[in-house]
C-alpha cells in the first residue's frame, strides 16, 4: 500500500533543536495514576511544561498542573485542552493513559461495564487526539503516545476480554492516525508496558516471565521510552506499538 500525499512531505529537521524537551507542552491523562506519575515526573525532567488529567489529580506529582478531568466527558475535555492552549501556548504531546475497567469473565460483562471500558480508553484516547490535533499542527508537528496492553495483543489473561478489545481498538486508532497525520508531521505510537511502582501489586509469578527479572518502572523505563518517542531522538517513528515489558511478552 503506498502512503504518497497530494503535498510532498519534507522530513523533519532537528537542525538547531534542542535534545531537552524544554519547549514541549505536554498533556499526560490518567497523570496521577501508578504509570502517569512516573511519565509525568520524566517529561518535567526532559524540560517539558506537563499538565496532568485525571479523576483524581491531587496525586499527582511532579507536574506544572494538575486537572480534574473525566476524559469520558467531552466538554471537560476540550475545556481542559482549551485551558492548557491557554496558559502555556499550545500542546505538542499527548499521553494517553487513562483507562477505567474492572476484571470479570465475559459472560458477566454488562452494557454499562462495556461503555466503560471503551468510552474511557479507545474513544477517550481519540476524542483527545482530535482536541490536540489542530494545536500540533500548527506547532509543526507533535507526538501521541497511546496506551495497549500485552492483554490485547496475546490474550490469555482469564478476565481482561473487553478490556483486551478496546486496547486493541487503540491500536488500530493509532496505526491509522499515523498514516492520516504523518503529513502533519504528527506521530502517533503506542505503548505496551509492564511497570509499576508497587511492587506487591502482582504476584512473583509475573516477574518469573519477564526475562530480565524484574518489572518495568514509571519512571525511568516507561517514562523514559515516551521521551525519547516525543523528542527528536523519535522523530522517525510512528505507527508502531512498542513493548516495555523486560521481554515478556516473547512467553505470553
Ligand atoms: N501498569 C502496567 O503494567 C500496565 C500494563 C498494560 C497496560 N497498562 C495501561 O497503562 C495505563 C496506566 O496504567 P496504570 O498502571 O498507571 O493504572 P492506574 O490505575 O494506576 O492509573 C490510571 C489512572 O487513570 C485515571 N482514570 C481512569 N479513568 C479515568 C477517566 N475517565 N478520566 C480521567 N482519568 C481517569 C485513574 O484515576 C488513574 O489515576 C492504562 O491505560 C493501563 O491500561 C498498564
Amino acid at each position: 500500500m503506498a502512503y504518497r500525499t497530494e503535498t510532498a512531505v519534507a522530513a523533519p529537521s532537528n537542525e538547531g533543536a534542542p535534545q531537552e524537551m524544554d519547549t514541549d507542552v505536554a498533556i499526560v491523562t490518567g497523570g496521577a495514576g501508578d504509570l502517569g506519575r512516573g511519565v509525568c515526573r520524566a517529561l518535567t525532567k526532559a524540560g517539558a511544561t506537563v499538565v496532568a488529567l485525571d479523576l483524581d489529580p491531587s496525586r499527582a506529582d511532579g507536574v506544572e498542573r494538575a486537572l480534574r478531568c473525566d476524559v469520558m466527558d467531552p466538554a471537560a475535555c476540550a475545556a481542559a485542552v482549551e485551558e492548557v492552549v491557554r496558559d502555556f501556548g499550545g500542546v505538542s504531546t499527548l499521553v494517553n493513559l487513562a483507562q477505567g475497567w474492572n476484571k470479570m469473565p465475559l459472560l458477566e460483562v454488562s452494557d454499562a461495564e462495556m461503555r466503560l471500558v471503551f468510552e474511557s480508553g479507545p474513544m477517550a484516547s481519540l476524542r483527545m487526539m482530535q482536541l490536540c490535533h489542530p494545536y500540533m499542527k500548527a506547532r509543526g508537528g507533535g507526538a501521541v503516545i497511546n496506551c495497549a496492553s500485552a492483554s490485547g495483543t496475546q490474550g490469555g489473561v482469564r478476565g481482561e476480554g473487553v478490556y483486551a478489545g478496546a486496547k486493541e481498538a487503540i491500536r488500530g486508532i493509532t496505526k491509522h492516525a499515523s498514516v492520516e497525520w504523518g503529513p502533519d508531521n504528527i506521530r502517533v505510537n503506542v505503548l505496551c508496558p509492564v511497570a509499576t511502582s508497587d511492587p506487591n501489586r502482582w504476584p512473583p509469578t509475573v516477574i518469573d516471565r519477564i526475562p530480565l527479572g524484574r518489572l518495568g518502572d514509571p519512571e525511568t523505563d516507561v517514562g523514559g521510552t515516551v521521551v525519547f518517542l516525543a523528542g527528536p531522538s523519535g522523530s522517525f517513528i510512528t505507527g508502531r506499538t512498542l513493548f516495555i515489558d523486560g521481554g515478556a511478552g516473547m512467553y505470553r
